[in-house]
């Protein structure tokens, strides 16, 4: 059948899928079939990333055990922390993340991908390491020691402890449970894609993962929350008035908003809905900042210059101000993005890998054919 090139591949279904559902006209997210209100209202990022991977909810006992799984996993090995401090200290964390992940099959040399029991080993690891890796390569830049992982904590509260070695508080370590739920799948956007090509090559789960890194690192994918921070610093007051000829004034030049609007949701993102409740009780005990006072103040006027067009605040609105208020660094926010998709790239592994082909596209020729050869001595 002859098609022509979709660029991007934009509607074009890659893959069947019982992941991710999304329903952006409504504003719908479902993991494996279950509402994204009620996971992130009642589960920890640990059942959700169970509920991804081994496509059920766990019971007690297979939380527990998964848990245990993760906790046993989280330290990394200390030639990748050498690894780690012999480079350069103002490298970008998602660099250090991507040479770490790549490096770990050389670590953890195994079976081939088709051996279920190797392929769940490197699943475990691959959770349980992405944390401790970023903590320590933030730890390593500043000149610091890695803060060992700790056991009695849960995922988000133990990264939240590796980063600074302060007792992380509870209603923080929640938020970024929460917002790790959030961002820990989302059907079929270009790291997901990128994970699902290399595994298609039946790659081993490090060099997916690491594709799947370095697709996330590019602007265009990660990164629209770093934006926010910035646009909200460089407002001039919260003060009402001043906020809406800002963002008029803006609106008037064609810009683009960073944090409102997205290509698959027309109402507004039920991500952003939930972290906004949870900013709301964060920044209610922790104090409110003027940057959170911008952004309040910029969403109600953005509603009322663009909501008629659909565009509405977005997850990543709120996670960059959520990241900062909990003391996460600005360029980590993309790496943190990375520890809770990892969840959604390897389900997509071992969804591609249970009826596996691989990925080879074709291409439509543009360039000349049939050219004359000469020598180099006669060009
Ligand atoms: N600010 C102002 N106006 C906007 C914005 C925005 N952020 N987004 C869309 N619009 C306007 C467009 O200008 C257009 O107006 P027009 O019809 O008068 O020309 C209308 O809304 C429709 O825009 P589209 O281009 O059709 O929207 P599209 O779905 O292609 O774009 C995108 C989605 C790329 C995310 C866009 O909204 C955007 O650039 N947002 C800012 C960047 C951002 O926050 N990205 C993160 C997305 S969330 C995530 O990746 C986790």
């Amino acid at each position: 059948m002859e098609m022509g090139v979709v660029p991007g591949l934009a509607g074009v279904p890659v893959a069947r899928s019982s992941i991710c559902y999304l329903d952006g006209s409504v504003g719908k997210l479902q993991y494996r079939g279950y509402p994204i209100e009620e996971l992130s209202e009642h589960c920890s990022f640990e059942e959700v990333a169970y509920l991804l991977l081994f496509e059920k909810l766990p019971t007690l006992r297979e939380l527990d055990r998964f848990r245990l799984e993760l906790t046993r996993e989280r330290r990394v090995k200390f030639r990748i922390i050498d690894m780690l401090k012999t480079l350069p200290e103002g490298g970008h964390p998602m660099d250090a993340l991507t040479a770490a992940v790549a490096a770990m099959s050389m670590f953890y040399p195994g079976d081939h991908v088709s051996d279920l029991e190797f392929r769940r080993d490197c699943v475990v690891r691959l959770m349980a390491k992405f944390p401790t890796i970023v903590a320590s390569w933030h730890r390593i830049r500043f000149g610091d020691d890695p803060i060992k992982p700790r056991t009695d904590l849960g995922h988000a509260a133990n990264f939240l402890w590796m980063l600074t070695g302060e007792e992380p508080d509870p209603l923080a370590s929640r938020v970024l449970d929460v917002a790790l739920i959030l961002h820990a799948e989302h059907s079929m956007n270009a790291s997901t894609f990128a994970a699902r090509v290399t595994g298609s090559t039946l790659a081993d789960p490090y060099a997916v993962a690491s594709s799947a890194v370095g697709a996330l690192a590019g602007p265009l994918h990660g990164g629209a929350n770093e934006q926010v921070l910035e646009m909200l610093a460089s407002m001039p007051s919260s003060e009402p008035a001043a906020v809406r000829a800002w963002a008029e004034e803006r609106l008037a030049r064609k810009e683009r908003i960073p944090g409102f609007g997205h290509r698959e949701y027309k109402v507004k993102d039920p991500r952003a809905v939930i972290l906004q409740r949870l900013a709301v009780q964060l920044f209610g005990k922790l104090g409110r900042t003027e940057t959170y006072a911008r952004a309040e103040e910029l969403e109600r006027q953005m509603e009322d210059l663009v909501g008629h067009k659909g565009v509405y605040a977005n997850v990543d609105y709120y996670s960059g101000i959520v990241y900062q208020k909990i003391g996460i660094p600005r360029d980590l926010f993309t790496p943190v993005f990375a520890i809770a998709r990892i969840a959604g790239w390897l389900a997509h592994l071992l969804e591609q890998l249970k009826d596996n082909r691989i990925f080879r596209p074709s291409q439509e020729w543009s360039g000349e054919a049939d050219r004359p050869f000469a020598p180099v001595s006669e060009r």
